[in-house]
């Protein structure tokens, strides 16, 4: 591989040539090309072929099928670590000590509560509001409450909007999805670690508290390390962007939140579930996988931009689901999901178009058989994904490269005209 390219311009020949970075990818810096007085700019809808920041948070290699957080395999942070322990290595580079965890874990309990006035931002909304949209507002509005969050510059207010965000998050969210079923909001509890601590504040009832079971506990630990961070994605490209401008962080994962609502990026679980409603029985897979062949469908859950390769996240999520089941019952769609893989792992169509399972394919159905209603899905990705939010804002923050986004357009409309003189037609 060669580590410049010679490029020439073809009208006026001229040339220059272009280091090429070889890091994570292969990447130029068109800018080093002049033509005339003008750097050659790259047209790349999407940003799907330009890297926009050195990172040092996540590592993701698509054609093998690796995803690492600063440099630990996904599989066995998954195996050994805690939601909260990511978190830290998320934002701090390394894992923490035992006495650094006990210090977090604390901080980020202290801060669990919203707001008094919090809620009158929910009781705005009326019942049927989508949970995404009233996490969106909420935390956008913290920045009332923190105004401190601005002074991002200086370390010590920067820590406390991380803190607040993430020990916030479950507790605006469990919120949320209480409002939508009518029920009375149930305060943190402070003797219950973070993913217990969210079960509780979700399910918890008037007389009967949440029975935390250790596996399903710990399963959505799981499920929130998974979820952590998944570096340049269209929601932290969202953040980063809008931290470009000299925002707070929680304006900044409002956008975040905004971002991931949308259908092509957070919501592909809730389409597999519908998927595994319609097709109905395991007998009627042959006839959905032709017609996915014939182009009358897409197999939901599976295909990614990124991986080519069985997705990392997936795998572990599948070995969740049996332990899930073994304590909810089993999910009768499950069978259905299988044979759908079978078929997916097998048939030429997919396996010569590169198409795996994703990690949208399996949580779905573990989130139904915790007791979820579908519209929670999106929140169930953004309440971990505020640790990898926050990272990725602190190192963007004080990363001396960079400025703030204004990507180039080519124009193609007109030019220069003059108004009618007698006036509009
Ligand atoms: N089912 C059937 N065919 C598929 C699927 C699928 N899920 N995904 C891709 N293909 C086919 C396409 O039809 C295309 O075939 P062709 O070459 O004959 O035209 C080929 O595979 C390449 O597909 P693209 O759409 O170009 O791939 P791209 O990388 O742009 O799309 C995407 C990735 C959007 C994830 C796609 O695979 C998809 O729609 N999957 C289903 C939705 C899904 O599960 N999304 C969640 C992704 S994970 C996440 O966002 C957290």
């Amino acid at each position: 591989m060669p580590d410049s390219l010679i490029v020439t311009h073809p009208a006026s020949a001229t040339q220059a040539t272009l280091n090429i970075t070889e890091a994570s990818i292969k990447a130029a810096d068109l800018r080093q090309f002049r033509i005339g007085d003008e750097p050659l700019a790259a047209f790349d809808p999407g940003f799907t072929n330009t890297a926009v920041c050195h990172s040092a948070i996540t590592y993701i290699d698509g054609e093998a099928g690796v995803l690492e957080y600063r440099g630990y395999p996904i599989a066995e942070l998954a195996e050994k670590s805690t939601y909260l322990e990511v978190a830290w290595l998320l934002l701090n580079g390394e894992l923490p000590t035992t006495a650094e965890l006990e210090a977090w874990e604390q901080r980020v309990t202290v801060h669990r509560r919203v707001p008094e006035e919090v809620k009158t931002v929910l009781a705005g909304f009326p019942a049927s509001a989508h949970p995404m949209t009233i996490l969106m507002s909420s935390v956008a509005s913290f920045y009332s409450f923190y105004p401190d969050a601005r002074n991002f510059d200086d370390p010590e207010s920067r820590s406390r909007a991380l803190v607040r965000l993430i020990a916030k998050m479950p507790t605006i969210a469990a919120y949320a999805f209480r409002k939508g079923r009518g029920e009375d909001y149930v305060a943190p509890d402070d003797d219950l670690g973070y993913c217990a601590n969210f079960l509780h504040m979700l399910f918890a009832q008037p007389g009967r508290p949440y029975e935390e079971h250790e596996r399903l506990v710990r399963a959505m630990e799981v499920l929130f390390i998974l979820h952590a961070d998944h570096e340049q994605n269209c929601s932290t490209n969202a953040v980063r962007s809008v931290a470009s401008s000299g925002n707070d962080l929680f304006t900044c994962c409002s956008a975040g939140i905004g971002a991931l609502h949308g259908p092509l990026h957070g919501g592909a679980n809730e389409a597999v579930l519908k998927m595994l409603r319609e097709i109905g029985s395991v007998d009627r897979v042959p006839e959905f996988i032709e017609g996915v062949k014939a182009g009358k469908a897409r197999m939901m859950g599976f295909g990614h931009r990124v991986y080519k390769n069985y997705d990392p996240r997936a795998k572990i999520i599948k070995k969740s689901v049996e332990d899930v089941f073994e304590i909810t019952g089993v999910n009768p769609l499950l069978k259905i999901a299988l044979e759908l893989e079978r078929h997916g792992l097998e048939d030429d169509y997919f396996v010569s178009r590169r198409l795996y399972p994703n990690v949208d394919f399996y949580s779905g159905l573990i989130y139904e058989a915790l007791g979820f209603p579908p519209e929670m899905f999106t929140v169930l990705f953004a309440v971990p994904r505020a640790s990898g939010w926050a990272a990725q804002y602190q190192e963007f923050i004080t990363d001396p490269e960079q400025k703030i986004v204004r990507p180039k357009q080519i124009y193609t409309g007109h030019r220069t005209r003059s108004y009618p003189a007698d006036g509009p037609r």
